[in-house]
């Protein structure tokens, strides 16, 4: 594989924030108080790649992903997507490059269409951005799209209620891909289903992305599941990235405390990797009031007073390995 210096750039994210306003005054905030949903995250995503995304549930993962495809619109930072510059574009200049970045939800039923059939539904964001008119090209394309991704055509004229969840995921995939799109977020979309059909679908997920040249944001909190598709790994904590690196590289050598105990907890038979389960103190603190100092000190066993204080910057502590720690060093000796 090219080094990244030479490879194409799909997606850049330079301090990247995304806030929502806390409606009412609650116990969490009170008046003009924002929910740091992204609080300053800057990657890049290369041409080709499965950049895998995880943390627990309310981290920032699916704002993350949204935003990036500008379903949201940024509080702060920068998007640069396919060389151009969407942090601030407007939907009429954006609509030429959405058919370019497609997602996939976890709930394919609750984003499926009851009322229409597969056909319809595949074939709507054709003839919604004009690259098809209705007839038998239409068809037959559609038939194309759903042979890929392990369709039978006789399924084109049934309802979305008449399949599987597997079968429905892949209605999903289909009406994603019909678009040919350069960049696809895959959020939660395996996370629904059970076990079995989680594989077949993360097979035909890395089928496609080969055979389409795709590049995939993958979305999850499955660390299991994510390290099995991807090629380099973020982990997010409290809307902030704490780590990112190879797949591989990650998985064995944790640099981020973090990163670590998220680890502890997957069930493994991996001899390299046994140890204790690393069992995190304290509850996940407020997004809307993050705590000082680096945001996981009240949860983090090596935590001191400088953690408490300083904000940890992110460098790059190894070749492809970033990570924001005062005491990254020490990780290894942890648990
Ligand atoms: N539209 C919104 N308005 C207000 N707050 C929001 C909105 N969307 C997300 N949030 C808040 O932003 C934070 C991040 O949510 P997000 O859904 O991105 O997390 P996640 O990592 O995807 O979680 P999960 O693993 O449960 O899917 C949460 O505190 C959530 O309540
Ligand atoms: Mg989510």
């Amino acid at each position: 594989m090219a080094s990244n210096t030479e490879r194409n750039v799909v997606v850049e994210l330079r301090d990247l924030k995304k806030y929502f306003p806390v409606k009412s005054q609650t116990l969490i905030g009170g008046m003009g108080d924002t929910v740091k949903a992204n609080d300053g995250v800057s990657f890049k995503i290369y041409e080709g790649e499965t950049f895998g995304l995880v943390g627990e549930s309310g981290c920032g993962k699916t704002t993350l992903g949204r935003t990036i495809i500008r379903l949201e619109k940024p509080t702060g930072g920068q998007i640069l997507f396919d060389g151009h510059d969407i942090t601030r574009m407007s939907n009429r200049n954006l609509r030429p490059l959405r058919t370019d970045m497609q997602i996939i939800f976890q709930d394919p039923y609750g984003s499926l269409d009851p009322k229409q059939t597969v056909g319809q539904i595949i074939g709507e964001g054709l003839l919604a951005h004009k690259m098809f008119k209705k007839g038998p090209e239409l068809e037959e394309y559609i038939l194309d799209i759903m042979d890929k991704c392990g369709l039978d055509d006789y399924m084109i004229h049934r309802y979305p209620h008449q399949f599987s969840g597997g079968q429905r995921q892949r209605i999903g995939i289909a009406r994603s891909l019909a678009l040919d799109p350069k960049f696809v977020v895959c959020d939660e979309a395996v996370s629904a289903l059970d076990v079995s059909i989680q594989s077949q679908i993360l097979n035909l997920l890395k089928r496609l992305k080969d055979e389409e040249n795709l590049t995939y944001l993958f979305i999850s909190h499955d660390l299991s599941v994510v390290k099995h598709i991807s090629d380099r790994i973020g982990v997010m904590y409290l809307g902030e990235m704490v780590e990112l690196g190879g797949a591989e590289a990650l998985y064995n050598d944790p640099l981020h405390p973090y990163t670590k105990a998220l680890l502890s907890a997957v069930p493994t038979t991996d001899v390299q990797r046994k140890g204790e389960k690393i069992i995190l103190k304290g509850d996940i603190p407020s997004n809307v009031h993050p705590p000082s100092g680096c945001r996981f000190h009240t949860r983090c066993p090596l935590a001191t007073e400088k953690c408490r204080q300083e904000v940890p910057i992110w460098e790059e502590a190894k070749p492809g390995r970033f990570v924001a720690c005062h005491h990254y060093e020490q990780t290894k000796e942890m648990g």
